[in-house]
């Protein structure tokens, strides 16, 4: 165990406040979903937000079905809607070598969003092979393969409602 449910809630919370508080009270937030790791993550975060938020999902995977990064990023669903002119917010469960989060900021910024910042659930910061850019960050954690909360190994414990590591072996 790594991360209890109610310590992931309650951070969410105050990461929900901490992003309404950056952004005009009139003006629309459009929150991007990363799937399918960053499911959880958006679900919690956008109730607890006020009404003022529109959401849509981008599927990319940078990983086969294993723990080690292939460095190679896929793109398997597009969003549904223009960015242009938006403030949008990327919603992703977990930053580890920033390769994924890298390709999809240069390929969203291209859409010329008014704004674009990124939140992630947890980082990895020594993992980290390229700089990228996250506004808002859930957690710093070592550099553990953890599943759980939207994150996965092999498809499998994305429905717990907590974070664990991952035992090798
Ligand atoms: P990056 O491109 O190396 O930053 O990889 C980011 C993606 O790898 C995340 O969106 C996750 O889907 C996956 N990932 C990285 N670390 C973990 C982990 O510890 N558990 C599960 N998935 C991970
Ligand atoms: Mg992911």
């Amino acid at each position: 165990m790594l991360l209890q449910a109610d310590a992931i809630q309650s951070r969410i919370r105050d990461l929900a406040l901490e992003i309404e508080a950056d952004y005009p009270s009139d003006e629309e937030i459009h929150m991007v979903c990363v799937l399918k790791g960053g499911f959880m993550f958006m679900s919690d975060l956008v109730r607890s937000m006020t009404t003022r938020v529109t959401m849509d999902f981008i599927a990319v995977s940078s990983y086969g079905s294993g723990t080690k990064s292939s460095g190679e990023v896929r793109f398997q669903k597009d969003l549904d809607t223009s960015l242009e002119g938006r403030h949008v917010i990327i919603v992703e469960d977990i930053v580890d070598t920033g390769l994924t989060l890298k390709y999809l900021q240069e390929i969203l910024r291209s859409r010329a969003p008014k704004s674009l910042k990124t939140s992630c659930l947890l980082s990895k910061p020594s993992r980290r092979r390229v700089t990228v850019p996250v506004e808002y960050i859930g957690f710093t954690i070592e550099d553990k393969f953890v599943v759980g909360y939207g994150l996965d190994y092999a498809e499998k414990y994305r429905n717990l409602p907590y974070i664990a590591i991952l035992q090798e072996g």
